[in-house]
């Protein structure tokens, strides 16, 4: 193991080793070690096919690089500390195999533009992965919306009871979050798939290379245009993690929805026993665990982004030590990222048991038709601000009197005003009321209906 020094005859010792473990990063970089080797693969064969190395050493390189894949899939090769990085694991191990020729493998490259690639390959399959459990979820929450078309759910602002919904609309607002959130993914790819391979440590090299050549290897997008950029640029992380950020804002709300709903005030929604857990104590408790572990994860997510502002934000150009830093808060979030998505998918797919019942009542026995009480005057030719207040008033006195506005008697709308007649009872009806906000992205039934079509459309173009 003493022969893996790695520096050059520079340096008489070898690292102090407490020193040598704060500076390795093999722990988690080992994370990359399949885009490293792909990544290399692409290199020894640009360097072949610009005439840098033989064809028959970059087919040796290649072998051994293959090698060392098989090796690693198949739980051989252990990389540890005396190896520092992943980098430096596999030039280790492709020596041991193919020999002298595997040191000709870092010719016309620096770990800086090959941790950059490996990055950045890694980064580019998270993403798709993560946009295809988006489309998985927004495909229960669409299931369950067409389901539900016409379950009504008292709808709120500042959490107090304001006009009743569709559940169908209530979740399709979800449906749209996460639609943004996909399409925000598909532009941070874009910024993602872009090669820093060739860049060199930070001037680009001395060699004749093709940097398109191994990049259409690799199917990037593009090539960064300045050596000093590609090898220092984080962006796409930065810009990963605020994307990451917003899809745990969105599943944070969900599941602060879904615990308000699991809680014995509301009664919205039963938690399935194969999605909920218990008390150690308590034997009555049903607990939402999934939906707070969710909300509570999102933390995690944000202070990684905080993280990447923070340490880019004094870097000198180009590559510092610092930037390896990157990798243990972007993996960290992508995993978090990706658990999260499936375990809400399960949760909305196998354990919501919408009350019904319960629901029905809720949202008859509340004065959240009192704008339409003033909408009915309104249309009428009253004033909307004077109906407003005479609708005010006459809440006043039913919570005084500890009535509803369907008890109040024909005589009691036309004291408080003539323009009412029979049809006041029809227009105030829960069903009624929602049905009637058919304005466009409007909670009645036919636009629902409508958005539900049409998030159906959307879905199909972004699967295929
Ligand atoms: N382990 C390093 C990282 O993750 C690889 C690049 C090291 N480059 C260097 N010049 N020391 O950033």
């Amino acid at each position: 193991m003493a022969e893996k020094k790695t520096w050059s005859q520079r340096f008489e010792s070898a690292l102090h080793p407490a020193l040598a473990r704060f500076n390795a990063s093999i722990n988690f970089d080992i994370e990359l070690i399949e885009y490293d080797l792909t990544g290399s693969v692409a290199h020894a064969k640009m360097l072949a096919h610009t005439g840098v190395i033989e064809p028959s050493e970059a087919e040796l390189l290649v072998n051994g690089l293959e090698q060392i894949r098989q090796e690693y899939r198949q739980g051989s090769f252990n990389p540890g500390i005396d190896s520092e990085d992943v980098h430096f694991a596999v030039e280790h191990r492709l020596v041991e195999i193919v020999g002298d020729v595997g040191k000709k493998l870092h010719t016309a490259r620096s770990r800086n533009d090959q941790v950059g690639t490996d990055t950045r390959l890694y980064l580019r399959e998270q993403i798709q992965q993560i946009r295809q459990q988006l489309i998985a979820f927004q495909t229960v929450l669409l299931d369950i919306a067409e389901n539900n078309l016409e379950t009504l759910i008292p709808g709120y602002t500042h959490l107090q009871r304001a006009q009743p919904l569709s559940l169908a609309h209530h979740l399709l607002a979800y449906y749209h979050m996460l639609q943004r959130d996909w399409e925000r993914l598909g532009d941070v790819y874009k910024r993602t798939n872009i090669s820093p391979l060739g860049c060199g440590a930070l001037a680009g090299t001395t060699f004749p290379i093709d940097r398109h050549y191994s990049a259409n290897l690799l199917e990037f997008d593009h090539v960064y245009q300045n050596s000093l950029d590609g090898v220092s640029d984080r962006d796409f992380a930065i810009e990963f993690l605020c994307a990451a950020s917003l899809i745990m804002v969105h599943l944070s709300r969900f599941s602060e929805e879904i615990i308000l709903w699991a809680s014995e005030e509301f009664s919205f929604v039963i938690l399935k026993d194969n999605c909920a857990t218990g008390s150690s104590i308590m034997p009555q408790k049903k607990n939402p665990d999934v939906p707070e572990l969710v909300r509570g994860k999102t933390g995690r997510v944000f202070g990684h982004l905080q993280a990447m502002l923070v340490i880019m934000k004094g870097l000198p150009l180009a590559y510092n030590k610092d930037l390896q830093e990157d990798k243990e808060g972007l993996f960290d979030a992508v995993n978090t990222v990706k658990g999260c998505l499936e375990a809400m998918t399960v949760l909305l797919q196998e354990g919501l048991e919408f009350r019904h019942q319960r629901l029905n009542t809720a949202v008859a026995e509340d004065f959240s038709n009192a704008t339409d009480v003033a909408d009915y005057l309104a249309a009428k030719g009253v004033p909307f601000r004077e109906a407003y207040n005479l609708v005010g008033k006459v809440v006043k006195t039913s919570i005084a009197a500890d009535k509803l506005l369907k008890d109040l008697t024909m005589e009691e709308w036309q004291h408080l005003h003539p323009a009412f007649a029979g049809d006041i009872y029809e227009a105030i009806s829960p069903r009624q009321v929602v049905s009637a906000r058919n304005s466009y992205g409007g909670t009645g039934f036919s636009q629902v209906k409508l958005a539900i079509a049409e998030a159906r459309q959307q879905l199909t173009v972004s699967s295929s």
